[in-house]
């Protein structure tokens, strides 16, 4: 059986920790590692650790999972400002090697295309680090009743817009699209590492703890993987 691995940590600064650790093993192993990232407000203690560590950035490549779509990279919200504001800016990685699917692009489907053709030429992901929606999605991939392989354009859900909707002036000026890897693309990772942290996310935690698989929580996919270890706090633990 594969099982995912849980690391439950005391608080969130322990969790982000633990998730640093992880992917300084990985720098140190291979400085030519592509890092697949994430946004959202979770992992933004494990990079400001990193960033303290003095790794070396100067060979490492990046894919992100997501963007909204439409958004400019110059939107304080946009993914693309985030990996900037909270990583690449304080590292010593090339920009040019960083990927964050274009909320500009003219051609949506088309960036889809290039940026699985993309992940590919890179030679797929070795290490890829997860949030979580409340509703369990990753990426941003959506419950539904069908879920996508590839990178896609998809709409988000009330309860997305609604939960990112805090770092926005209004909930009408949350996108209500974004371009996002899809599942095969995520379980491609070589190694996956999913943060949970506040007990706001109990609810999608508990969903990895036992044996089921359903797209109505996409993150339950992962226990299709070989190696996939969730960190997170005592709050999302326990509930
Ligand atoms: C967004 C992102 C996800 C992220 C989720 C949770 O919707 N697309 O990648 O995991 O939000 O965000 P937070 O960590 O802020 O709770």
């Amino acid at each position: 059986m594969m099982e995912i691995k849980f690391i439950i940590c005391n608080d969130y600064d322990e969790m982000s920790h633990r998730a640093a650790e992880i992917f300084a093993a990985q720098i140190k192993e291979n400085p030519e590692s592509v890092l697949g990232l994430a946004t959202g407000s979770t992992p933004v203690g494990m990079y400001s650790e990193l960033a303290s560590m003095g790794l070396d950035f100067s060979r490492i490549k990046s894919v992100n999972l997501d963007e909204y779509y439409p958004i400019s990279p110059k939107n304080e919200n946009s993914y693309r400002y985030f990996m900037n504001e909270n990583l690449f800016s304080k590292v010593n990685i090339n920009i040019n090697n960083t990927y964050v699917p274009n909320g500009e692009a003219a051609d949506a489907e088309k960036e889809c295309r290039e940026y699985d053709a993309l992940i590919d030429r890179l030679g797929g992901i070795d290490l890829q680090v997860l949030g979580i929606g409340p509703n369990g999605h990753i990426g941003f991939n959506e419950p539904d009743t069908e879920l996508f392989a590839g990178t896609h354009v998809t709409s988000l859900t009330l309860s997305t817009v609604e939960a990112n909707s805090r770092f926005f002036s209004s909930v009408d000026e949350v996108p209500k699209k974004a371009i996002t890897m899809g599942m095969s693309s995520i379980l491609s990772a070589k190694k996956i590492v999913l943060l949970i942290s506040g007990k706001n996310k109990h609810a999608a935690l508990k969903a990895l703890l036992d044996d089921k698989i359903t797209p109505a929580v996409p993150a339950t996919f992962l226990k299709l993987h070989r190696d996939v270890t969730v960190i997170c706090d005592k709050a999302a633990y326990e509930g």
